[in-house]
């Protein structure tokens, strides 16, 4: 076997085989394959496609390039979530708490936000005092003796992933179905859950943007899944606006309390009922999906879900006491009212600008490298389907830095709002269901 042949078969539409993807992974990672050879196949994949079987050995060989978490012994179906990523969307500190109290098993690894989307652990870390650098040993026993952690990727999962997203992204080879869901389904593999749900984001503020190529991810990811033993769904979600109406992670810590008290956004809310209860009818915890949404509303209700994540946030070295008194997470020196300059309705909410504007504040990196400012953001007043007066505030900002480009954020986040004089309905927040 050598590479010259594989990228030939590839190449030439062929299928790889699990030995030949294993070979390519295998010899990449030892770093005894060059980079302009692995990016000769991705750029054959990206015009070849892969077929499923294909996609799916590929996901499990890159999976298995690294540790996997054994979570088989765990008391409860271990279950994950999973997110393509969007503007203001809290459903992961929601999810967390509210899938424990369900007496599911939550080892739920995040990541960092990168662009315009948010990342959990970044949120979690405006908690002051809470820690996500946990070994793999106390993550584990967390889980075994709780119920739930929430970590950080660590460097030894999925290897192989890593190295190919950074080819990936300076081979202009990121936009191909199987290398986009090999990437995701890998690290889900590697994360050792049994039940899947995968919240598939569609419009403006989403990775991808367009609803048929959202379907088309949507499908394979599940898929995939399935190929590999695990019980998955996926639902497409709206994205053209941004989810509740705190964008920015200190203030989304505090929506995420808020829902978890009975009082959040209700789109927030009711995507977390809807996550929630695809998790509970995989796990087989629940008869139908109205019925795992009442379950799950009780325990909003009852106040079991809020207790789960006041243990999570004392498990992990935070100040609980931010849960009675927000005061206590960052809060931003400055907060400025961005007035309507028209009466009506509002009919457009551009997502990408909010996170955008978000991510100027502070709130994200534009690189790797930048340091987030945990208290600034984005707080939506209106959102699509609310009557507006001229001069009422649309939305503020949360700023700090005296430096912060105020003017940049304040045009980004007055031009996401199209105001007309019709009255609209909000988009449709679940688009799909997809199952198989
Ligand atoms: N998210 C991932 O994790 N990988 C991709 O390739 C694209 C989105
Ligand atoms: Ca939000």
């Amino acid at each position: 076997m050598n590479m010259v042949d594989i990228i030939r078969k590839k190449r030439d539409g062929g299928s790889l085989t699990r030995d030949e993807l294993q070979y390519v992974i295998d010899h990449y990672i030892a770093g005894d394959v060059p980079d302009y050879q692995i990016s000769a196949l991705l750029m054959a994949i990206f015009f070849q496609s892969m077929s499923d079987e294909e996609t799916a050995q590929l996901t499990d060989v890159m999976a298995h390039s690294g540790t996997i978490l054994d979570l088989s012994d765990m008391p409860g179906v271990a279950v994950d979530k999973h997110s393509t990523g969007g503007v203001g969307d809290t459903t992961t500190l929601v999810l967390i708490p509210l899938l424990a109290a369900a007496d599911l098993t939550v080892a739920k690894l995040s990541g960092r936000s990168l662009g315009h989307t948010g990342g959990t652990i970044d949120k979690l870390e405006s908690i002051p005092g809470f820690r996500t650098d946990l070994s793999r040993e106390e993550f584990l026993r967390l889980v075994r003796e709780t119920g739930l952690a929430l970590a950080d990727h660590t460097e030894d999962m999925v290897p192989a992933d890593r190295l190919l997203y950074e080819l990936r992204d300076v081979t202009s080879t990121v936009d191909s179905l199987p290398l986009i869901v090999s990437s995701i389904m890998s690290k889900k593999i590697a994360g050792g859950a049994e039940a899947m749900v995968i919240d598939v984001k569609t419009g403006a503020g989403a990775f991808l943007t367009r609803l048929e190529d959202s379907r088309k991810l949507a499908g394979s990811l599940v898929a995939i899944g399935r190929k590999l033993g695990r019980k998955i769904t996926a639902l497409i979600t709206d994205m053209s606006q941004p989810l509740g109406r705190m964008v920015g992670n200190a203030l989304e810590v505090r929506e995420a309390i808020d829902t978890l008290q009975g009082h959040g956004p209700k789109d927030l809310e009711d995507l977390c009922l809807e996550l929630g209860a695809e998790l509970l009818l995989s796990a087989e915890r629940a008869a139908s999906r109205e019925e795992a949404v009442q379950s799950l509303k009780g325990l909003i209700d009852g106040g079991q879900a809020l207790g789960k994540l006041r243990l999570l946030i004392e498990n992990q070295g935070g100040n609980p006491h931010v849960l009675e008194d927000p005061a206590l997470l960052p809060t931003a020196a400055q907060v400025v009212d961005l007035p309507s300059p028209t009466s009506g309705h509002v009919v457009g909410l551009d997502a990408l600008a909010v996170g955008r504007a978000s991510c100027v504040l502070g709130a994200g990196r534009l690189v790797k490298e930048d340091e987030v400012d945990f208290a600034v953001g984005v707080e939506l007043i209106a959102k699509i389907g609310d009557p507006v007066e001229s001069g009422e505030p649309l939305a503020r900002l949360h700023v700090n830095r005296a430096d912060a480009p105020l003017d940049e954020a304040r045009g980004m986040v007055l031009g996401a709002y199209q105001i007309g004089p019709a009255v609209v309905s909000p988009p449709a927040l679940i688009v799909e269901r997809v199952t198989a």
